[in-house]
């Protein structure tokens, strides 16, 4: 299919694939690599990290080494993210002789459930899935496309709204992703972004729970401390600044930009917001779930 046929225009063949009826950018995902996904073999102690791309990804792959090692700080100081967590889907991965890899090994997905290789459904492994407020979403991908030269250029802001709202971007739809991963109806374990924020130290105690680990309380507060956006910046193997210019343009943003909730009200105008929440309503009517974003101030 050619990605003009759902709208976007933009690009060629050549740099994007079509897969499952999902965009992806060809510099990072080859045919060859997804054929090699479709056959991936899970183990049921694997952690996989699911995500729509800038809801926090990053964020886990730092938090849950750090809970898998006890709170060893070599777990995240010795390989870069993309290699001690790596994406499925992602052609790189299939350099790290990942089948050999000892258990339990930890991997991250940006893929709907329907685009899961047939292991997953039998072997069950133990996800968490990560989910932001769209309109940060929005602003967060905003930047980094502007940044990440794989990516589609985003254009300007008002075009790139109705992309994003439309689901005409890479990876997909925002809604189309959380509303499948809401309805799998296996038990994983989902947390809101904005719950991170709010109380990091509780959030990483709930992952670690849910992942079988029992660590002290002070083990517990250290690897929220390390998690904090300010300390995480500052690691080289997590902040993306060993990424080659060409690849990742950190003049133009930086990969860990802000860290916060609420950075659409700085992108968006009042007229747009006010849009995309009517967008949301209309999409997100039948969901029942009580996102943190739409709480004040608790968890939910
Ligand atoms: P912003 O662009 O809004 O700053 P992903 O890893 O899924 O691509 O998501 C990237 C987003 O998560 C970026 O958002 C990044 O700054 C944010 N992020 C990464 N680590 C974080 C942390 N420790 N605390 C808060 N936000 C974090």
């Amino acid at each position: 299919m050619r990605p003009s046929s759902i709208g976007i225009d933009d690009m060629t063949e050549a740099r994007f694939l079509m897969y499952k009826g999902v965009l992806l950018p060809a510099l990072v995902h080859s045919a060859k690599t997804l054929m090699l996904f479709e056959k991936f073999l899970f183990r049921p102690d694997d952690i996989l990290i699911v995500t729509y791309p800038k809801s926090g990804t990053t964020w886990m792959q730092e938090i849950v080494p750090l809970i898998m090692s006890g709170g060893d700080p070599a777990s995240v100081e010795t390989s870069p993210n993309w290699e001690r967590v790596p994406w499925l889907e992602v052609d790189h991965t299939w350099t790290l002789n990942i089948d050999d890899k000892p258990s339990p090994r930890m991997f991250a997905t940006h893929f709907l459930p329907r685009m899961m290789p047939p292991s997953f459904f039998e072997v069950k492994p133990k996800v968490i899935y990560v989910m932001r407020e769209p309109k940060d979403v929005f602003t967060s991908s905003f930047h980094y496309c502007a940044m990440a030269s794989f990516m589609v250029d985003p254009g300007p802001k008002s075009e790139f709204l109705q992309k994003f709202l439309q689901g005409e971007v890479v990876y997909g739809s925002w809604f189309e992703h959380v509303k499948a991963w809401l309805d799998y109806k296996e038990e994983i374990f989902r947390i809101c972004y904005k719950e991170l924020i709010q109380d990091l130290e509780d959030s990483v105690g709930r992952i670690a729970l849910f992942l079988g680990k029992s660590l002290d309380n002070d083990v517990i507060a250290k690897i929220a401390e390390r998690c904090l956006f300010k300390n995480m910046k500052k690691n080289n193997m997590s902040n993306y600044s060993t990424v080659p210019k060409e690849i990742m343009d950190t003049t133009k943003s930086e990969f860990l930009r802000k860290g916060v909730v609420g950075d659409w009200k700085n992108q968006l105008t009042v007229a747009e917001a006010e849009y995309f929440n009517d967008v949301y309503a209309e999409k997100m009517k039948d969901v029942d779930y009580e996102f943190a974003w739409n709480l004040k101030n608790t968890r939910s």
